[in-house]
């Protein structure tokens, strides 16, 4: 498949009590068109940087990022993130809010592509509602369909579901899912949870500890949709669960 977003050779560091702290250290990436990409790693060890200087929020100190090509250096509409809490306006309705960034088209057209979207992402019934009444499970769907509406390339997730419970969680791995089949949409997700990295990623990164580098790309083999309860889903989870174990702990045995 042909390439998307390519990250070359890029470090960050930020001053720090009068000296660096260097945060990443020489990431090399490269993302197709339509994948998903999944990031792991402790907490701290620059997984939102790395979002963030794709997304253009942040530069690389060295090292380059570029979309098809052409280098980022600064946000765009290319690129939409997506974070573990919703960020939808209080004060407008669920429809307003998926309509917001589509200033400048006429407000049939962009009520007309909220619609799609809230469609797509199941919310339909409560176009009208505010965020306040909405569940932690709807308002993400809601932010996922103002992150579409948009219609970025890259679909950038930052622990999305990290505040969801666990059944919520699942429902909405699924509507990931879904976005990638219905839109084609490239996305670069980090997570915490393993589970869900082998449940949705095409391929499973894996950063060390501060200064993140990456240990290993896991390319994740397992057909679609992906059986959580599987004897091979496991051993996916093993083979990630194994870099973050302490040496007594390695006991899980597996064949690459
Ligand atoms: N703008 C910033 N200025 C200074 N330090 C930062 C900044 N952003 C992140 N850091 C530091 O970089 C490290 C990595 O942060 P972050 O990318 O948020 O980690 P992660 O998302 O993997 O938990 C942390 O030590 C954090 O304090
Ligand atoms: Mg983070």
């Amino acid at each position: 498949m042909a390439e998307k977003l390519r990250v070359e050779g890029v470090s960050k560091s930020f001053p720090s009590r009068g000296g660096t702290l260097s945060v990443l250290e020489h990431i090399d990436l490269s993302v197709a068109d339509g994948e998903i990409v999944v990031i792991v790693g402790h907490s701290g060890c620059g997984k939102s940087t790395l979002l963030k200087n794709i997304a253009g929020l942040e530069r690389p100190t060295s090292g380059s990022i570029t979309l098809d090509g052409t280098p980022i250096t600064a946000p765009g509409p290319d690129r939409t993130m997506i974070f573990q809490e919703h960020r939808l306006l209080p004060w407008m309705t669920i429809i307003d809010n998926v309509a917001f960034g589509l200033q400048g088209l006429p407000k049939a057209e962009r009520l007309e592509t909220a619609r799609h979207y809230l469609d797509l992402v199941g919310l339909s019934e409560f176009e009208r509602a505010y965020p306040a009444q909405l569940s932690g499970g709807m308002s993400q769907r809601a932010a996922i369909a103002r992150a579409l509406a948009t219609k970025p390339e890259v679909l950038l997730l930052d622990e999305p579901f990290g505040a969801l419970d666990v059944l919520t969680k699942m429902d909405l791995q699924d509507e990931i899912l879904n976005v990638r089949e219905c839109e084609a949409t490239t996305m670069v997700m980090v997570t915490h949870d393993i589970d869900e990295a082998v449940y949705l990623a095409d391929r499973i990164v894996v950063m060390s500890n501060r200064p993140g580098k990456i240990e290993e790309i896991v390319p994740v083999e397992l057909g679609r949709p992906r059986e959580r309860g599987s004897a091979d889903f496991a051993w996916y989870t093993k083979r990630i669960l194994n870099h973050f174990l302490k040496p007594r702990e390695k006991k899980f045995d597996y064949v690459i």
